[in-house]
Parts: structure tokens; C-alpha cells; sequence
């Protein structure tokens, strides 16, 4: 699939326009997208880069993997505006949302040549559809498989930067001061020490989130994701969450040595 990145920039810039750009959810997630979309391609770059393959079938799917991150969360905008939330569970599912809008509204053809026979239109719409998934199904190709989780790895390293730059009780919908005075519950807790993303609904208390969030890191699958997430260093700044509570920063500090070591 030939993709026209210029085309696609401008069709999703032309796209979040018609959005308030004076919400700080709206612009959260357009530096979101073109984060992951930088994302998807560095992780793309290295599986593809040091393949067999032609260098130019190696850019064509380098390609994919970043029009894939420009497209992931197209859903986001038309959720804020609804529903006035980032939370799917006080709203609907924004990935959800975004299949509709690029395969049933047909909003996908402005940013490429659909052809329905082309395998890749299925990949993007399962990678799109499954990424803020607990899981992805089991039962996935191995092409689709991979797309599936260069997006997931991309978009939980950018979730990191998001975590770290913006406060916290804008994305949650909490006070500062409960989120500092907050303790991480226990079954969020033991969760975190099996090495596994936290599950949505074991999530009580607002720090729980923070710990959610950190937990994504052992689900990222590949090497080059755990490098970049490393050199990040938002990890680590997530891990040194300054609660005003003692029995947390406790918390906290077992976390990150069980996490670092
Ligand atoms: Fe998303």
C-alpha cells in the first residue's frame, strides 16, 4: 500500500480543526497522535530496517505502522466533543467511535486509496479497533499481530510522556488533594507484582491509575519499545510520585525496586 504521508497530515490537520483547540483534551491528544505515529514508525524501523526485504518495501510498511499511529485515535475528538470526557467508561469506547468514523462513515478514504481487497485495510482496522484492549485476540495473523503491537507499544510509551507533562487531575477527574493522599489498593497492588497490566476494573482509588499506567510498561513487547522507554525516563519519573502520604510513598518505593531492580 502506497500511503501519501503528506496527504494524510494534512487531511488529519484539516480533520481536528473543526475542534476546540482551547480544550486541553483536544490538544492533548493531536501531540498525542503525531507522538505515536513517530513511535510506531522508530519500532517499525527497527523490525523492518534490518529484514531481507527491499528498502522500499521496508519504507511501505514502515509507512503503514505510522499511518496506523496518525489514525489510532481518531475517536478521541468526537468523544470530547460529545461526551466532554477521555473516559471510556463514562462515555463509550473511543476506538469504538473511530471504526465507525473511518470504515463506516467512510472518513478512511480521505487519507488513502481503499482498495477492500487489499489485506492491510483489515490490519488497520483491527490494530485501530483492539488497541486499548486488554488483550488482543488470540487468533490474529501474524502481519496484523504485529501491527497490533507496534501500535499498543507505541501509544503506552507516549502514554507515559502524557502522564508525566499533564496534572493528573485533568485526566482523571480527581483533586489534587486526593490523588496525593490516596493509597494504591491491594488487589492493584499484588496485580503489579506479577509483572501485568492492571486491569480497568480493580482500579479504585486515584493513584491506582498512576500504578495502571506504570504497569503498562511490562506489557510492552518489544526490545526496542523497552529502550526507548528507558531512555524516556518518564517511568521513573511516574515512580517517584511525591504522595503526601507515607504508607504510598512506601508503596511506591517497592514498586520501583521490584520494577528496577
Ligand atoms: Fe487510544
Amino acid at each position: 500500500m502506497k500511503i501519501d504521508r503528506e496527504k494524510v497530515k494534512k487531511v488529519f490537520a484539516e480533520y481536528v480543526r473543526h475542534y476546540d483547540a482551547e480544550d486541553p483534551k483536544i490538544r492533548l491528544k493531536i501531540l498525542h497522535t503525531y507522538k505515536v505515529s513517530e513511535l510506531c514508525e522508530e519500532i517499525a524501523h527497527d523490525l523492518f530496517g534490518t529484514t531481507e526485504m527491499t528498502e522500499a518495501s521496508a519504507q511501505e510498511n514502515i509507512d503503514l505502522a505510522w499511518l496506523i499511529g496518525m489514525l489510532h485515535d481518531i475517536g478521541r475528538f468526537e468523544q470530547v466533543r460529545r461526551y466532554h470526557t477521555l473516559l471510556d467508561a463514562e462515555s463509550v469506547s473511543h476506538a469504538t467511535l473511530g471504526i465507525e468514523i473511518l470504515f463506516e462513515e467512510g472518513m478512511l478514504t480521505r487519507f488513502i486509496k481503499v482498495n477492500p481487497e487489499d489485506p492491510d485495510i483489515g490490519l488497520i482496522r483491527a490494530a485501530i479497533a483492539y488497541h486499548s484492549d486488554y488483550r488482543i485476540p488470540g487468533d490474529l495473523d501474524e502481519r496484523t499481530k504485529m501491527y497490533c503491537q507496534i501500535l499498543r507499544d507505541a501509544d503506552k510509551l507516549d502514554i507515559f510522556r502524557v502522564n508525566c507533562e499533564t496534572p493528573l487531575e485533568d485526566i482523571y477527574h480527581i483533586s489534587k488533594e486526593e490523588l496525593m493522599h490516596a493509597e494504591v489498593s491491594e488487589e492493584v497492588m499484588e496485580n503489579f507484582m506479577q509483572r501485568q497490566a492492571t486491569p480497568r476494573e480493580i482500579r479504585k482509588t486515584p493513584v491506582d491509575y498512576v500504578v495502571g499506567m506504570i504497569s503498562m510498561a511490562f506489557e510492552l513487547v518489544y526490545p526496542i519499545s523497552r529502550k526507548i522507554a528507558s531512555h524516556q525516563g518518564y517511568l521513573d519519573r511516574l515512580l517517584d510520585f511525591p504522595s503526601d502520604n507515607e504508607k504510598t510513598r512506601r508503596q511506591f518505593a517497592d514498586m520501583k525496586k521490584f520494577m528496577c531492580g
